[in-house]
């Protein structure tokens, strides 16, 4: 049985922390299963971590459905979020729309949208209709070209009551957590605090109800590249590039593969080969 929308809101009522991290595969939805997280996002960091945009601007439904589907295939308990991309929910219709076929063909059991108080009314919609919603404020990748450099929202008193109404109205609306990225720590303390369903922080602090982390980031896998939301529990691009190098070496040097490698002809056969076509030039 997966994790429930029920089991993160006990979490929360136990003031239990909880992590989230995204996966974007099979493989790495196996690991984060046996790892035991409750939950994964196939966020629509795609885009930048795997294939290689500068933004999630050109993330498509399409695109999502088809990671969604390889990350759910791999995972028997954790919960699996699909992000909406950009543009897939520009209205309640369309939300909904864009969250059924999310949840029909990507097999996910919840989707995330980013944006405040604006939302409320999708995530009405699809809540209304059975899928779970996760909402997302503070920086939402997805209005980068809005922001422009400024990453950290909420820093103004405006602001800061902005996005305390804003998480209100998600979670009146229906939403079952909201993420809260990039945020003043002692913002998110004060929206974790007020809100009656879990927030979920990335680069926000200690003391949300859970945390998110892009995979490649977690990882390691951008030698030359941490963001300071970001630390690194292993450094895998070191560990990848080492073993490609050996790899590389070895093949060159004819030290793999060797006979272990490879099957073997059974005697007679090989023995009448050889009588056959004589012995091989490089043997
Ligand atoms: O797309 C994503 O990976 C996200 C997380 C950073 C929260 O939205």
């Amino acid at each position: 049985m997966r994790v429930t929308v029920q089991d993160l809101a006990d979490y929360k009522r136990r003031d239990e922390k909880f992590a989230m991290v995204t996966a974007y595969d099979y493989t790495s939805a196996q690991l984060v299963d046996r790892a035991g997280l409750p939950l994964i996002l196939v966020g629509d960091s795609l885009g930048t971590v795997v294939q290689g945009h500068d933004s999630t601007i050109p993330v498509t439904l399409q695109d999502i459905v088809y990671h969604s589907r390889m990350v759910v295939r791999g995972s028997q308990r954790a919960m699996v979020v699909g992000d909406l991309p950009f543009m897939s929910y520009r209205d309640a219709a369309q939300g909904l729309e864009s969250a059924a076929r999310l949840f029909q063909e990507g097999r996910v059991q919840a989707v995330k949208l980013e944006g405040g108080g604006k939302m409320a009314e999708v995530v009405a919609a699809i809540v209304e209709h059975g899928i779970p919603v996760m909402g997302h404020l503070g920086y939402t990748p997805q209005s980068a070209y809005q922001f422009g450099k400024q990453i950290v929202r909420g820093k103004t008193r405006e602001q800061a009551h902005a996005i305390r109404d804003e998480a209100r109205r998600l979670a009146d609306a229906g939403a079952f957590a909201v993420v809260l990225e990039c945020v003043p720590a002692a913002l998110a303390r004060m929206v974790t605090s007020e809100l009656a369903v879990p927030t979920i922080g990335i680069g926000s602090g200690p003391d949300t109800d859970g945390q998110v982390q892009v995979w490649h980031d977690l990882l390691g896998l951008y030698a030359d590249f941490v963001p300071r939301h970001a630390k690194q529990y292993a450094r895998l691009a070191e560990t990848i590039e080492g073993a490609l190098t050996d790899y590389q070496d070895e093949v060159r040097a004819g030290l793999f593969p060797t006979e272990r490698h490879a099957s073997s002809l059974p005697e007679e056969t090989l023995r009448a080969l050889l009588q056959e076509v004589g012995q091989p030039r490089r043997a």
